[in-house]
């Protein structure tokens, strides 16, 4: 029986909490595979908010079991943090699972990612500052040390003294920073290894005897196809691989397994951090009135960072980007979120191609400078003005709507299941289509 793959198609916080948590209700087990507590996962039923971080969503739900996999890069303190605030909010967190091979993220990378971001100035990336880089950075250099080490000590010091002496050589010499203690990373770190004791399992095992007796399992991507290490928009990029292929390396299981890849795209776009953006909404590009649609779609949108606090960055609907996800990941149908934020305007965008030096690009250009400088080509939809949040069938949508969703799905060519109009679990209206 079968994975599903939920992966965001455009730089994160599509709704992918949104999507997972509801499409939770049917499987066996939730997997987050890759990016660490960069993410920011929001879930909404009834009067209950839940914003995770590192807990795959999923966890709502007593029959789901949680599996934090391989690729995961692992802060100890955030994640026990998350746990407890879960347990007061009334949850049963014990079935959680955390692979052994996830990376842990140490207090040097968290301070590295703060000083090397202010080292870059103007070239920075904006980075949540959670130590993501720094930590998948030394996975690749292979100093990392991985959850399994808590359980040694001596090989946990080992490891510890060779890395830190390196880091704290970079930390006080090139930036000016304070050296940090072994010693006293070692005592933080060791008690977190007795909290998370219960929880740490051979998660690969786990999710392939699962799959063997005929279980289900969702496996959850964080951030988005823009934002991948080889995929995405780089260097303005995280450090990990969110396409559906890292899915397969995050959660450590084969293609032969993955019944559906679905995407979760908004019906606009957001982007948090610097980076090239062609449909953004933003006065340097079109001038005030487009700033005034921008400031409007993201305060009717709620564009903030669930991480970070910061505004997101808004703009109209990008199908060469939702092509090229398509394209990445091998969707099978899409999860079409937030259509409601555009009832606020009266006509709508839909960028159907860049163009550059007069020359169209219905799909993402081969070089970074054409997409750092093409200009969007767009069409434009009648909006519909209506509240469609209370709205629980495709068919009773307002004609416009269907035909903006219609639209999408055209210049996508990939099904749209799934619609949703609200953040909340019955806010979501399922199409019937052939995938
Ligand atoms: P994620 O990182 O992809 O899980 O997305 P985030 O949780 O960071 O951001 C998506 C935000 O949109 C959250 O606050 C959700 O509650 C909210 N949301 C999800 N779907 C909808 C929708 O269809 N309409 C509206 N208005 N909000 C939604
Ligand atoms: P979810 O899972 C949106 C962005 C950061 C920055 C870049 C690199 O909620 O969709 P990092 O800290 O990862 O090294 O930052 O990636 N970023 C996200 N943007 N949603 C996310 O996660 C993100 N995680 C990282 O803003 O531009
Ligand atoms: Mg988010």
């Amino acid at each position: 029986m079968p994975a599903v793959i939920i992966v965001g198609t455009q730089w994160g916080d599509e709704g992918k909490g949104k999507a997972t948590d509801l499409l939770a209700d049917d499987v066996d087990f939730v997997v987050r595979y890759q990016g660490g507590n960069n993410a920011g996962h929001t879930i909404i039923v009834g009067e209950r908010t839940l914003k995770l971080h590192l807990v795959p969503s999923g966890v709502m739900y007593p029959h789901v079991t949680p599996v934090i996999g391989d690729g995961v890069v692992l802060d100890p303190g955030v994640l026990l943090t998350e746990l407890d605030e879960l347990v007061a909010q009334g949850l049963d967190v014990s079935k959680l699972k955390i692979s052994g091979n996830a990376h842990l993220i140490m207090p040097y990378h968290r301070e590295l990612d703060r000083v090397t971001e202010r080292y870059l100035g103007r070239q920075k990336l904006g980075t949540t500052k959670r130590g993501i880089g720094p930590c998948y950075a030394d996975k690749a250099a292979r100093v990392g040390l991985r959850v399994q080490d808590l359980y040694d000590m001596k090989i946990f010091r080992q490891k510890l003294d060779v890395v830190l002496k390196e880091r704290n050589a970079v930390l006080s010499r090139v930036y000016n920073r304070l050296p940090m203690s072994s010693a006293d990373i070692e005592t933080e770190y060791a008690v977190y290894a007795e909290r998370l004791r219960p929880y740490i399992a051979d998660t690969m095992t786990v999710l392939h005897d699962a799959l063997e007796r005929g279980e289900t399992i969702l496996l959850e991507g964080a951030q988005g196809t823009l934002l991948d290490l080889d995929h995405g928009t780089y260097p303005f990029v995280t450090s990990s691989n969110p396409v559906a292929g890292g899915a397969l390396t995050g959660a450590g299981i084969g293609p032969k397994d993955v019944e559906k890849v679905i995407g979760i795209t908004k019906a606009y776009v957001t982007r948090v951090g610097t980076g090239p953006f062609p449909t953004e909404l933003r006065a340097s590009g079109g001038g005030q009135a487009d700033a005034a649609t921008g400031e409007e779609m993201g305060r009717v949108g709620q564009e903030f960072g669930t991480t970070t606090g910061r505004k997101r960055r808004v703009g109209w609907f990008d199908a060469v980007l939702a092509r090229y996800a398509a394209r990445v990941n091998g969707l099978t149908e899409h999860f079409l979120t937030k259509l409601d934020v555009l009832s606020a305007f009266d006509t709508l965008k839909v960028c159907r191609a860049y163009r550059y030096e007069g020359e169209d690009y219905e799909h993402f250009p081969p070089h970074q400078s054409i997409f750092h400088h093409a200009e969007a080509v767009y069409e434009q939809l009648p909006g519909w003005r209506d509240d469609i949040t209370a709205v629980r069938t495709y068919a009773a949508l307002p004609k416009q709507a269907q035909a903006y969703v219609e639209q999408l799905e055209e210049l996508c060519a990939v099904p749209i299941r799934w619609v949703s109009v609200g953040p909340e679990r019955d806010q979501t209206l399922e199409r019937d289509v052939h995938t």
